[in-house]
């Protein structure tokens, strides 16, 4: 599997699984209701917002002057209190917007969400943003890696209410100070900053905790050294989820990770890390765990055995070398993912009477060498769903009581091994390979 499509696969159960439940606790209906009105100034101020934008897909046709577009509470994208009439909501979310920022976004003083994220603004970030004093949650940002770009984020500072903000594509190489600004929004409880080209930058002395912040997710970036660990654990003493996918780090994983007591999500897809994974330096509160596309070394064994709340397990290519026995599973029976993919050093001795602890959804063991006999365990997994356990050795035949075991299996790949026998009929079902 190349990475890109890895990366697809990962987004998606990433964003699926904990971000968007996460933040929907924020997010308001977006419904209105009948017989509001909306103020004539905030009106005018997103006409305005309009006038200077290149909306070349007719995303924003319900925004308009005509007199049966006058309630602009009903524009699309537009949430208006039900009890003031301001506007409190702009979700102009991946409508490939063009253009700048138009200044006349201040006058709609009650903002609360904006979100202008995965649109194709170009230039610099107007500052002025940072007048929007009420705002709870910011999203900015290009839809690639365009040329949007923001030299300083001190205008954030004047943000005190958020709580929410995300960066996607921006610029921020010259922006040193972000971590000195994020410091000071002391409300912050997710911050995620993009694919926005960051580096070392050094911390702010004296730094002070903001004790609100629980996600953080620095991903796509330039990071190298794993300074950043200790500095992330600065800014929160209480994260429950870190993303650092992506970035160019380096060396081992510290054991200082074990601290991190609250860290439910750690997701390190996609770096250099090299060297064993110290025993016991992940902390016993992880649920999700993607370790993929690193050069890790070492057995599995030792450092996942006592991760009693996993549910979501990556280590897709890496040089983890263990003997996987049935007493690795013997704590993790909240597992619905395991992926240990591309692991040459990876093999299964597993008795054929084994009755595991969990229900998988998804078992991706390609690479792994899981033969010679067809995994018979998995004749126990009622809710599989997807299965690859292609190129794994496996040298049998296909066992007749695999097909009504998993009755919701969609997608399937046991290609590269050396199965004898007939394979019955599948042009009916809905299986990919
Ligand atoms: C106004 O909206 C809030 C939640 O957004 C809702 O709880 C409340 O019932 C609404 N009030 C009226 C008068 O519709
Ligand atoms: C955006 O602003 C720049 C510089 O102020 C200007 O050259 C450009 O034409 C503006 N773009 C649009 C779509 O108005
Ligand atoms: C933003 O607020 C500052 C201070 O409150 C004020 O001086 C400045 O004029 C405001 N900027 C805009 C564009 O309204
Ligand atoms: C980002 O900004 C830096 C510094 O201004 C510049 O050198 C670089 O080319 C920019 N990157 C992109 C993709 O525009
Ligand atoms: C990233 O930042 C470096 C300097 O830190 C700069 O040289 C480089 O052009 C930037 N890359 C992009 C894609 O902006
Ligand atoms: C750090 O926090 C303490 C207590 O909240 C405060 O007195 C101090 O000024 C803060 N220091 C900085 C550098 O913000
Ligand atoms: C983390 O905080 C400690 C104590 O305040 C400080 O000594 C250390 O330098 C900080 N580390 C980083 C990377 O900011
Ligand atoms: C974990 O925290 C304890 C108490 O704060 C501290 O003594 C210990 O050195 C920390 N361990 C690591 C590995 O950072
Ligand atoms: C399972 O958890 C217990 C208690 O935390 C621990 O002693 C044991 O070593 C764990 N088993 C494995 C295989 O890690
Ligand atoms: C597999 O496990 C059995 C006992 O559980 C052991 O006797 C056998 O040597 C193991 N085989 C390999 C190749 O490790
Ligand atoms: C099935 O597995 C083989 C070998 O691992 C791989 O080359 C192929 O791309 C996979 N097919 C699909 C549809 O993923």
């Amino acid at each position: 599997m190349i990475v890109g499509q890895k990366f697809f696969q990962h987004l998606q159960l990433l964003v699926i699984v904990l971000f968007l439940s996460w933040r929907a606790t924020f997010e308001h209906s977006t419904g209105t209701e009948v017989g509001i009105k909306c103020l004539e100034k905030e009106r005018e101020a997103l006409l305005k917002f309009k006038d200077e934008l290149i909306d070349e897909y007719g995303k924003l046709s319900s925004w308009g002057s005509e007199k049966y577009k006058k309630d602009c509470c009903k524009w699309r994208g537009v949430t208006c209190d039900n009890q003031t009439n301001h506007i409190v909501e702009l979700n102009l979310l991946g409508m490939s917007l063009r253009g700048n920022f138009s200044i006349s976004l201040l006058e709609i003083q009650h903002l609360k969400y904006l979100d202008l994220s995965y649109n194709d603004f170009s230039g610099e970030i107007p500052h002025h943003l940072g007048n929007l004093s009420e705002l709870n949650s910011l999203s900015l940002g290009s839809s690639n890696d365009g040329s949007l770009t923001s030299t300083s984020l001190d205008w954030l500072s004047r943000l005190n209410s958020l709580n929410d903000l995300s960066f996607y594509y921006v610029n921020l190489t010259m922006a040193t100070d972000w971590l000195q600004t994020i410091t000071k929004l002391t409300k912050l409880q997710l911050l995620e900053l993009y694919s926005c080209n960051l580096s070392m930058v050094l911390p702010p002395s004296p730094f002070n905790a903001s004790n609100s912040l629980s996600f953080i997710i620095l991903s796509g970036n330039e990071f190298s050294s794993s300074w950043i660990f200790p500095l992330v654990f600065n800014l929160s003493s209480s994260l429950h989820f870190l993303g650092l996918f992506s970035n160019k780090l380096q060396g081992e994983i510290p054991v200082s990770l074990r601290n991190m007591t609250s860290l439910a999500g750690l997701d390190l897809f996609n770096n250099q890390f090299t060297g064993e994974v110290p025993h016991l330096a992940l902390p016993s509160s992880l649920d999700y765990l993607d370790l993929s596309y690193n050069m890790f070394t070492g057995t599995v064994t030792r450092c996942i055995g006592s991760l009693s709340k996993l549910r979501r397990l990556s280590l897709n290519s890496n040089n983890f070398e263990d003997i996987i026995t049935e007493s690795l599973f013997f704590n993790l029976s909240h597992l619905l993912m395991l992926d240990l993919s591309y692991n040459q050093g990876i093999s299964f001795n597993i008795s054929s009477g084994w009755n595991p602890p969990f229900q998988l959804i998804y078992v991706f063991l390609s690479g792994c060498k899981v033969g010679p006999h067809f995994p018979a365990w998995l004749r126990t997994q009622k809710r599989l769903e997807y299965l690859d356990i292609s190129n794994a050795e496996i040298s049998d035949t296909f066992p007749d009581w695999f097909w009504k075991s998993s009755p919701k299996l969609r997608n399937l790949n046991v290609s590269h091994n050396n199965f004898h026998g007939v394979l019955p009929d599948l042009s009916s079902s809905g299986f990919v390979e």
